[in-house]
């Protein structure tokens, strides 16, 4: 039995724009489906790298996952129970920023430890972890006064100081700039060996995927179905260019995902 099970899994929202379908078409009137009967096998530890156009799903899929949100039907298994709600275990960083802006670093990241009651051991924790996303000497900043680089950094010290078994990632790396972009991947490899906890990150870069996952997924468009789940076992660090096995994979994905051309 692996660690996360996804059974038979589908979601239909419903659309209210969507009630003039044509007579034959497959989905009900009023009714889109997102999801259609996805079946997934995650081990412990693992880093998953979920693909996909966009509108499929993907974030849909991780909700439901995480327990924020209900499938139609089917069902999540996670280390032998059945998901039926959000857990303290699980911890979800979001696209957008969720630091709380009227806090500094340090207490935003001690927003998830209020249940310590060791002052000593919290304070430990929470510097180890500020230490880990290399925040030390910003303890004090509040997030608009942090690049927006460092406020994800800020995000990933508040969700890994809570020491979550799985923690959910949509989109992480939105809106950083090329460079921090990469230079935050490169933490999160890093972290992601050095917690060895598992992690499901969504992401619209293949090369994020490509450098980072222990598991690919992509998913077709909408109703959406599974095109790819494949296991790499390519060394780290990895570098696509010099690894004709990843520059293989990285086209495939791509014609996968309909983009012919690749420069
Ligand atoms: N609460 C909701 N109610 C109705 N429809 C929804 C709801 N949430 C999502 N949808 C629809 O479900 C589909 C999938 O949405 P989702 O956010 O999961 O896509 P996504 O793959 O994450 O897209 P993106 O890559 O753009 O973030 C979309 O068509 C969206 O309009
Ligand atoms: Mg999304």
């Amino acid at each position: 039995m692996s660690f996360i099970e996804i059974k038979n899994l589908s979601k239909n929202y419903v659309n209210r724009r969507n009630t003039k379908r044509a007579p034959d078409d497959p989905e009900q009137p009023g009714e889109m489906k997102v999801l259609d009967d996805i079946n997934l096998e995650f081990e412990e530890g693992e880093m998953v790298c979920i693909l996909g156009p966009s509108g499929c799903g993907k974030s849909t899929l991780l909700r439901i996952i995480a327990g924020f949100d209900t499938a139609s039907s089917g069902e999540v298994i996670i280390d032998k129970e059945k998901v039926t709600g959000a857990s303290s275990d699980h911890i979800f960083v979001f696209q957008q920023n969720g630091l709380l802006p009227w806090m500094n670093v340090w207490d935003n990241v001690e927003l998830g430890l209020r249940h310590m009651e060791n002052e000593e051991e919290k304070n430990e924790r929470i510097q180890e972890y500020i230490d880990l996303v290399e925040l030390n000497g910003f303890e004090y900043n509040l997030p608009c006064q942090l690049s927006g680089g460092m406020q994800r950094r800020a995000e990933l010290a508040r969700a890994l100081a809570v020491k979550p078994d799985i923690l959910y990632l949509d989109e992480p790396f939105t809106g950083l700039d090329y460079l921090t972009h990469l230079k935050i991947r490169e933490e999160v490899v890093n972290i992601h060996e050095y917690i060895g906890k598992t992690m499901i990150m969504v992401t619209h870069f293949i090369e994020d995927a490509l450098v980072m996952a222990d598991r690919i997924i992509v998913f077709s468009e909408r109703p959406t179905s599974i095109k790819m789940a494949r296991k790499l076992d390519f060394s780290r660090p990895r570098n696509i260019n010099k690894d004709p096995g990843l520059s293989e994979l990285r086209d495939e994905i791509f014609l996968m995902l309909g983009v012919s051309y690749v420069a």
